[in-house]
């Protein structure tokens, strides 16, 4: 049971976009990042961490994996432990293995779950919803069931209980898709407001046109929301969320939200 440690942080790890974060895995064919405009929104984006209580590292860029900014993929935090995971894309393959070596400097426990995998196992952290009282896990085109199954053996040891969901097929991660507000209260688009995914919690459902703000994250007392979505903002601020808004426009160019830019976790 995690309870308010679902969203209650003292430090963060991100890693700088490398100039290579222009050839970013995306869906479909848009235009990429520009490089530059990048680096800027992930300055602001660790000012926005650090502002609500966090220290900051950055790791430095790895031209090797143009996705590699997306630092929570490869890995899930609890506590300050650290669960190096195992990207489902073959580009990102290796990026468990780069963040590894930093596991001793910046977290109190690493546990490699690359060596548990069944055969083909893959999962992301983009698909792990942390609530106050569970681990709600989308199996999708990144994260498979062999994933699953050796993530939800890990999180037994935390006493922490993995309920495997079915992300919708046209959704790249189950966190694109919706956002944790409060040990409780879940933010999230439409379609999976209506897949029943989230019963028994506290569902808000962003407005229609607006389903890229859900991908939002809590971080002690503030809410940061994708810029250029008014009405989710204000109904965030309706039901007394304090809301910060992040330009993440390179970012989202190359499907990456704000929960993907961060590892977020609470050392003693
Ligand atoms: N570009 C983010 C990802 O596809 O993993």
């Amino acid at each position: 049971m995690l309870g308010v440690q679902a969203y209650q942080f003292n430090h963060a790890l991100t890693r700088s976009p490398a100039k290579s974060v222009i050839d970013g895995l995306r869906a479909g064919d848009g235009p990429n990042p520009v490089f530059s405009h990048f680096q800027s929104q992930h300055q602001a984006y660790q000012k926005a961490l650090e502002d609500a209580g966090l220290m900051v590292n950055c790791l430095a860029a790895d031209e090797d994996f143009p996705d590699s900014v997306f630092v929570e993929d490869p890995a899930l935090c609890i506590g300050g432990s650290v669960i190096l995971l195992s990207p489902g894309a073959p580009s990102r393959y290796g990026e468990a293995g780069r963040l590894a070596a930093h596991g001793q400097r910046y977290f109190d426990t690493l546990i490699d779950l690359r060596p548990r995998l069944a055969a083909g196992g893959r999962i992301d952290g983009g698909d792990i919803l942390l609530t106050g009282r569970e681990a709600l896990i989308g199996l999708s085109v990144r994260t498979n069931q062999a994933g699953f199954d050796a993530l939800a053996a890990v999180l037994q040891d935390f006493s922490i209980i993995a309920r495997p969901l079915e992300t919708p097929a046209d959704i790249l991660h189950f966190k694109s898709d919706c956002g944790l507000l409060d040990a409780e209260t879940i933010f999230c688009t439409e379609q999976l407001a209506k897949s029943d995914c989230f019963k028994g919690y506290r569902v808000i459902t962003a407005p229609a046109g607006d389903e890229p703000a859900a991908n939002l994250i809590r971080v002690n007392d503030w809410v940061l929301l994708a810029h250029g979505h008014p009405r989710s903002a204000e109904l965030l601020d309706y039901h007394d969320y304090q809301v910060k808004l992040l330009d993440i426009s390179e970012a989202a160019k190359i499907d990456g939200g704000l929960s993907c830019m961060s590892l977020r976790y609470h050392r003693q």
